[in-house]
């Protein structure tokens, strides 16, 4: 690796024009009371964002659109034009900047620094390079593939469970439980070896942040650091299973031998798959948990019947998706559900809110294992790039929400569950329990 003399220029001018250009309009606008920007800034709505969705529903609707519109960004709760925009090729997924400010944003992209948003991320390219990538790793995350894991996941559950039994009764949630067994599971399919673990997390935790816009420069410096340590971390496992390979996806990709992906391109796709396999599922355990716990009727239901715990993560998915929102930015001149959009024009698309469409799911704020049209959310997105750890997600909170309550049936909160502070994701940062 070599130094880069320019990095810290190049740092500050990303800075300024992906999130502090941005981010001024944006609580700008808040003040103003636009509630796309206050889902941005507004606390009170980060930590519970639903009534805002369900203005936006009615705002929308009164402008005879599914789309509220803030002259800068348009904004969707609607489930028939989510959808639609998340599979529309007249989407893409890059932030667009108007012409020279475009060049300049390009080039201050820092190698070393290319968070999960930034190309070549996969979430931040289009095809055809988008299936490039993702091609590589498909084979690692199929259902088939999910399934032979299962044994593993159980185990892994089994060996925290034990763990926390040794404990006393009080425990973190998150921390000693739904936070480690996603990391260990995804490290194992990526082959990196348990004395890292911890470390993965604690830069993974770091990194999180990057996927919200409108950082203040504090916010962004800091998880730059834990990214920064996640590309040499990176680079150096890349190396060592260059020259001693084994059978998981790293050294897979590590050892190619008909492509010409570069250096980058191969930590882009690494950073992606492993962040994204314990950064999102830790939250749906969470947020699973925070759910049947505050619902004695549903606590019954799944000690009678534990075959509901699918049940109970498919409706937490619907529920109170781990992930709320995602961008996507207009190609060309279209219309959407009969509402036009101008290219150009930047669309956050409210999965959190889509999912509770009324149009789509009857009583849409009542939260239901039995539904049998849960699975209808659009909590892993949709189109092509559908998550790609949706069968891992769900196999890991299942097994492990199962395991958790059948080892500790008297499980309860001990005290007020704290949400972490980002937009995008949404989940627990801390859980205080009683085991017993
Ligand atoms: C509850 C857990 C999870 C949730 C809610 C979730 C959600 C999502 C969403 C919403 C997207 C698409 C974003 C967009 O359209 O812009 C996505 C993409 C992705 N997810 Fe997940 N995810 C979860 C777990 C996982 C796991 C366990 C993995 C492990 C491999 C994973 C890997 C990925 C990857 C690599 C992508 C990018 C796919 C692409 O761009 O083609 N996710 N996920």
């Amino acid at each position: 690796m070599t130094i880069d003399v320019l990095s810290p220029v190049r740092s500050g001018l990303r800075w300024g024009l992906g999130h502090g250009l941005p981010g001024l309009a944006i609580r700008q606008g808040a003040r103003g009371g636009d509630l796309v920007s206050r889902l941005v800034v507004d606390p009170d709505l980060r930590q519970d964002p639903f009534p805002a969705y369900e203005r936006i529903r009615a705002d929308a609707a009164a402008r005879g659109s599914v789309f509220i519109d803030n002259g800068r960004l348009m904004g969707t709760v609607d489930h028939a034009a989510a959808t639609e925009i998340l599979r529309s090729d007249d989407f893409g997924v890059a932030f667009e900047l108007p012409g020279r400010l475009q060049r300049a944003f390009a080039w201050s992209l820092d190698p070393w620094a290319a968070g999960p948003v930034d190309p070549p991320s996969m979430l931040a390219v289009d095809p055809p390079v988008h299936g490039r990538y993702r091609r590589l790793v498909t084979r690692w995350f199929t259902a088939r593939e999910v399934r032979g894991l299962e044994e593993r996941i159980t185990e892994t559950a089994t060996r925290l469970l034990d763990g926390l039994a040794a404990q006393g009764s009080r425990v973190d949630l998150v921390e000693e439980y739904a936070a480690l067994l996603p990391v260990a599971i995804i490290a194992e399919i990526l082959g990196v070896p348990a004395h890292q673990h911890a470390q993965l997390l604690a830069w993974g935790n770091g990194a999180a942040i990057t996927l919200d816009p409108a950082l203040t420069w504090r916010q962004y410096r800091g998880a730059q650091q834990h990214v920064r340590a996640l590309h040499r971390w990176l680079d150096d496992h890349l190396a060592a299973k260059r020259r001693s390979p084994g059978d998981d996806l790293l050294s897979a990709l590590a050892t190619l031998e008909d492509d010409d992906l570069t250096d980058l391109e191969l930590r882009g796709i690494g950073l992606l798959v492993l962040g994204a396999g314990f950064e999102t599922t830790v939250n749906l355990i969470g947020n699973a948990v925070a759910q049947v716990q505050s619902r004695p009727e549903v606590r019954a239901a799944v000690r009678d019947d534990p075959g509901l715990w699918g049940g109970v993560v498919e409706e937490t998915l619907r529920f109170d998706s781990p992930v709320q929102l995602t961008f996507r930015s207009a190609l060309t001149d279209t219309v959407v559900a009969g509402s036009p959009v101008r290219r150009g024009t930047g669309v956050l698309t409210y999965l959190g809110g889509a999912n509770r469409d009324p149009a789509v799911f009857a009583d849409p704020a009542r939260f239901d294992p039995t539904r049998d049209d849960a699975g209808r959310h659009l909590a892993f997105s949709s189109g092509v790039h559908y998550c790609l750890g949706a069968s891992l997600a769900r196999a890991e909170a299942t097994i492990g929400l199962r395991l958790l309550h059948e080892r500790f049936p008297d499980l309860r909160l001990d005290g007020e569950p704290t949400r972490r502070p980002t937009r995008v994701l949404r989940g627990y940062e801390r859980m205080p329990v009683a085991l017993r």
